[in-house]
């Protein structure tokens, strides 16, 4: 095993500036995928399995495999690195629906019998290899798809991020079908490549955001047959997409500047340095509630604070009062779209106006970003109404100006968006990953985890999910959920950016990292897996996905009420503390913040 922290020579590449990409910190190293077959990988072991076997190799000394660089719109622009040499790794098509997934098997000797599937994020097609690399490191197979499509969230040229939509079979590829076939369609292979005595015995699933959506549409289309999973790993996800997206919209369009006569423009009110100040502003009112100084820093959910809730109420004239004391700087027309963003999505059901999603927490401004790019309005945000919405496909064009004003069935563009993408037979509800119902059935594990300080999907999200599923069946030995503090989307902050104030390595933040999806990639690409000082073996204590591992595989391993999260600087872990599952929190009883043993998780 390679000893990472040694060879942190991190460089930060931003994947898209404008999308939802989940940007990768990549080593400068380069990737060339063996095409060298030999031993049972080879094609002739894999034909005649119901998938088309678009590429195959041993892999080398190089340790890494991908598609290459991608000729059209990339989503995807970098390798798995750190895959163990002598690895089979290909890349497999279905013959008929336009699927393809890409597959990793370690070397006979490192193999337990163990098989992962990995997510995707944001819309984005391709398939997603920096999220491959962990698996092998847990004697396990992987597989994870390209979603039945190529683009980007943002899109590029002839690429428009979500054109793709307006197909029913890429939609259905991305809703589900793409994930059921590479899990069904891996395993098959699997099992051919190690051959009998050595079939999956345990497979497991980890994703964030629309990763982690995958994985309870999984579980949820699969609760109990042959496909089945034994455990899963879900973050932040995007579960919720019919509800979500018209808030996504609302977002966008909360930070557009409306002229007098409430045209809306598209010139947006908050940019990146407002978003700051807002994030300083969160800091500064947490602060002076939580200790009546504004001497200590503020985290969210940091050194003082359990939990944002602590610190905002959600009564938003109070709110305002205070962005005026400590973000004077501000106009009315900025303070009242950070509101009015805050506030989430209000419409009138039957007559009663209603939060019908959540706004972000403030607090998590930095993670606007990867919705908003720089301020403005997205392929990501206007995709719904363009794309999803078969109505506005059809029939009206959908322009931004219609949000406040009637723009059809005598609704505003707000409500009808809403109405819409909720009722029964909408095409977003393929994707959504609502059947609470088919989980009574489910009879593996589930560890959902969710940053507090995510700006993308709030926390409250997941709560909310927390709810539905604990209504049809209590947690318990099943079922955990964590949140983490000061957390932001999959990670502590996925756009790191110093001259917001945000750089990526910050050890004075809450730790955060537990070594679940997308997190080994934001600490460089040597890694690949597991937490830094804790990978040799990698410990259940720190370790998520050796936590489900052992929670599925060992008797003798209860569910998880409390992991350890970390965090590091560019040479080693600085600071630890513990995460509680839900609804508990951890209170600081001992005398070193920087150590989980001073953390007690307690029923606040
Ligand atoms: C996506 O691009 C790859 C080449 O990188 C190609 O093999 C594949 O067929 C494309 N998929 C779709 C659905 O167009
Ligand atoms: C190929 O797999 C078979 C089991 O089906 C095994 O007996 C054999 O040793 C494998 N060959 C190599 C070169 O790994
Ligand atoms: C406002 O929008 C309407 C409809 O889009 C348009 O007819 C009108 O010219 C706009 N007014 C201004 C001042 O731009
Ligand atoms: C916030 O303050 C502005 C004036 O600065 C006022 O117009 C607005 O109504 C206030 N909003 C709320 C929700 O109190
Ligand atoms: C919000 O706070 C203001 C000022 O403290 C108070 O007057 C008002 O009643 C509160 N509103 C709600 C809904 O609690
Ligand atoms: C407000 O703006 C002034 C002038 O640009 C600057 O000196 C001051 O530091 C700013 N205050 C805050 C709280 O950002
Ligand atoms: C805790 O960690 C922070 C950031 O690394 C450091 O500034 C602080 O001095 C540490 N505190 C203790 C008690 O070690
Ligand atoms: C990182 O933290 C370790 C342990 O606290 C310390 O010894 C080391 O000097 C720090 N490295 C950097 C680059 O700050």
């Amino acid at each position: 095993m390679k000893s990472p922290l040694s060879v942190w020579t991190i460089i930060v590449q931003t994947v898209g500036l404008v999308c939802l990409s989940l940007p990768t910190t990549i080593i400068a190293q380069s990737c060339t995928p063996s095409t060298t077959t030999s031993g049972n990988c080879t094609r002739q072991r894999f034909s005649n399995l119901g998938v088309i076997i678009d590429r195959i190799g041993v892999v080398g000394p190089e340790e890494c495999f991908w598609d290459g660089p991608p000729p059209t719109d990339p989503a995807v622009t970098s390798p798995a690195y750190n895959i163990p040499q002598g690895s089979c790794a290909l890349i497999a098509r279905h013959p008929t629906q336009g699927w393809r997934f890409g597959l990793i098997l370690p070397p006979p000797s490192q193999y337990k019998r163990r098989f992962f599937a990995t997510g995707n994020g944001g819309f984005n097609g391709g398939i997603n290899w920096p999220e491959f690399s962990f698996a092998p490191h847990y004697g396990a197979a992987v597989v994870g798809t390209d979603t039945g499509h190529n683009s980007s969230d943002a899109g590029s040229g002839s690429q428009d991020g979500m054109k793709w939509v307006t197909d029913a079979t890429k939609r259905t590829n991305w809703a589900y079908q793409a994930m059921d076939g590479a899990v069904h369609f891996g395993k098959i292979l699997t099992n051919a490549f190690y051959g009998s005595g050595l079939s999956v015995e345990r497979a497991y699933f980890s994703g964030c955001s629309t990763g982690g959506r995958q994985g309870l549409k999984y579980i949820q289309r699969h609760a109990n047959d042959a496909d089945k999973m034994d455990g899963v790993i879900i973050g932040a996800p995007a579960w919720n997409l019919k509800e979500m997206l018209p808030n996504q919209m609302n977002t966008a369009i909360a930070n557009l500047h409306r002229q007098a006569d409430g045209n809306i423009t598209s010139t947006p009110v908050l940019e990146r340095a407002e978003w700051a100040a807002l994030t300083a502003a969160a800091f500064a009112l947490c602060d002076a509630k939580v200790d009546g100084s504004s001497s200590a820093n503020y985290n969210p959910g940091g050194d003082k604070v359990v939990s944002i809730d602590d610190c905002f109420t959600g009564n938003e004239t109070e709110y305002n009062e205070s962005l005026k004391r400590v973000a004077p700087n501000l106009t009315d027309e900025q303070r009242l779209a950070a509101v009015a963003i805050y506030k989430g999505l209000v419409v009138a059901v039957n007559g009663a106006k209603m939060t019908v999603f959540p706004g972000p927490q403030p607090g998590g401004e930095a993670d606007w970003t990867l919705a908003l790019g720089t301020g403005l309005e997205t392929t990501f945000d206007q995709g719904l109404a363009q794309y999803w919405l078969a109505d506005a496909r059809a029939g009206t064009p959908w322009t931004v100006n219609s949000w406040d004003s009637i723009y059809k069935d005598g609704l505003t563009g707000k409500q009808w968006v809403y109405r819409e993408s909720t009722r029964s037979g909408s095409t977003i509800n393929e994707p959504t990953a609502d059947d609470f119902a088919a989980m009574a059935n489910y009879e593996g594990k589930l560890l959902l985890y969710h940053g507090i300080a995510d700006g993308l999907i709030p926390v409250a999200s997941s709560n909310k999910l927390h709810r539905e599923i604990t209504n049809i069946k209590a947690e318990g030995e099943w079922f955990r959920y964590f949140q983490v503090p000061g957390m932001h989307h999959c990670a502590w902050y996925p756009n790191g950016n110093p001259a917001m104030g945000f750089p990526y390595i910050d050890t004075s933040y809450p730790p955060w990292y537990i070594a679940a999806a997308y997190q080994p990639s934001t600490i460089g690409s040597s890694q690949g897996y597991g937490v830094p000082g804790h990978d040799d073996p990698p410990d259940p204590a720190y370790d998520a996905i050796q936590a489900m591992i052992d929670w599925v595989e060992r008797s003798s391993s209860p569910s998880p009420a409390s992991l350890i999260a970390t965090a590091f600087n560019s040479s080693s872990v600085v600071r630890t503390r513990k995460l509680c599952a839900y609804p508990q929190k951890a209170v600081y009883t001992g005398s070193n913040i920087n150590d989980s043993s001073s953390w007690t998780c307690t029923t606040v």
